[in-house]
């Protein structure tokens, strides 16, 4: 018995939201094959697309894939082939893909015992060994779809948000490596009251939006006065890229998670095309290589 899924790639923070927002990619992402085997324990069998440890103790997807299996305790084991597209480091949940697609598939396999959440509590554990830190950023709106809010983690608590039906998203990824751990590890501990207020003030303001498919709301909100200012000096032509998308007609336009990723959210597929080639444009004109990706939020 197997199963081929599909696992997508994530925005974490959407600009306001450090460590509670993030929205999954509807087209982009790995795919990875799960199989029933006689023989007991999980045994990773096969990856193409990056280079990623065998061991499962060793590779995201083996990790979330043995909590899950110490708690079911079948008379079975699996097999995993992942078949990844998704670059390591790239800032689009990379980790969060391999470490739920494994979890997800095995949860199909057992005749679905676990819930959406024990799901992330899982996958959390493949996460961590990626990134030394749990967070459900990337991994809640992976297993959820949509927009999510990672309302607490212990205990996890995860608010599915609802998804206006014609958000696209545009992505470009400068080929730099930016380390979640050193991008965390440059963030101020304190902050300023009034950064709280607007940040807090952006926060609802972008659920609210939402909830009413307020395009405009949407807009206002999609600013970061906390880490944005911090994070944004890692990557080349931050600014450029950001003046570009919103002059093409972008909502926003923010770091994807911890970077060097930078999204940015269009209504309209039209909008996402326009702001995909002038973004194309001007990065093209930099020294540094790069890939964008354009999908629908689903
Ligand atoms: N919320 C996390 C961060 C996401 O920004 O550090 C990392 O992928």
């Amino acid at each position: 018995e197997a199963l081929t899924i599909f696992s997508p790639a994530t925005v974490a923070n959407v600009s306001c939201g450090f460590d509670v927002l993030g929205f999954c990619l509807d087209s982009i992402g790995d795919k990875m094959t799960i199989r029933k085997t006689s023989k007991k324990g999980i045994h990773i069998t096969k990856i193409e697309g990056y280079d990623l440890p065998f061991e499962a103790e060793k590779n995201v997807a083996g990790v979330s894939a043995l909590a899950m299996l110490k708690d079911a305790q079948p008379d079975f084991g699996f097999e995993i082939e992942i078949y990844k597209n998704i670059k390591p480091g790239s800032g689009i949940g990379s980790s969060s893909a391999s470490a739920v697609g494994s979890v997800f598939a095995m949860n199909e396999l057992l005749g679905r015992p676990y819930s959406k959440t024990q799901l992330t509590n899982f996958a959390m554990k493949g996460e961590a060994l990626a990134s030394q830190c749990e967070h459900a950023d990337n991994i809640a709106p992976a297993i959820f779809g949509g927009f999510t809010l990672v309302k607490s983690v212990a205990p996890l608590d995860i608010i599915q948000l609802p998804t206006p039906k014609d958000l696209y998203v545009v992505i470009i990824h400068p080929q730099i490596e930016i380390k979640t751990s050193e991008a965390r590890a440059i963030l101020p501990k304190l902050v300023a009251l009034q950064d709280a207020i607007t940040q807090w003030s952006n926060v609802g303001s972008l659920v609210h939006a939402l909830h009413t498919s307020d395009y405009n709301l949407m807009s206002k909100s999609l600013t970061d006065v906390i880490v944005e200012p911090h994070r944004s000096q890692l990557i080349p032509h931050f600014n450029t890229v950001r003046q570009t998308a919103i002059t093409h007609g972008a909502l926003g336009c923010g770091i994807s998670g911890s970077g060097p990723s930078v999204f940015s959210l269009c209504h309209g597929k039209d909008v996402a095309q326009n702001v995909a080639t002038a973004i194309e444009n001007v990065y093209s004109k930099t020294a540094i290589p790069f890939e964008i990706y354009n999908s629908k939020i689903n």
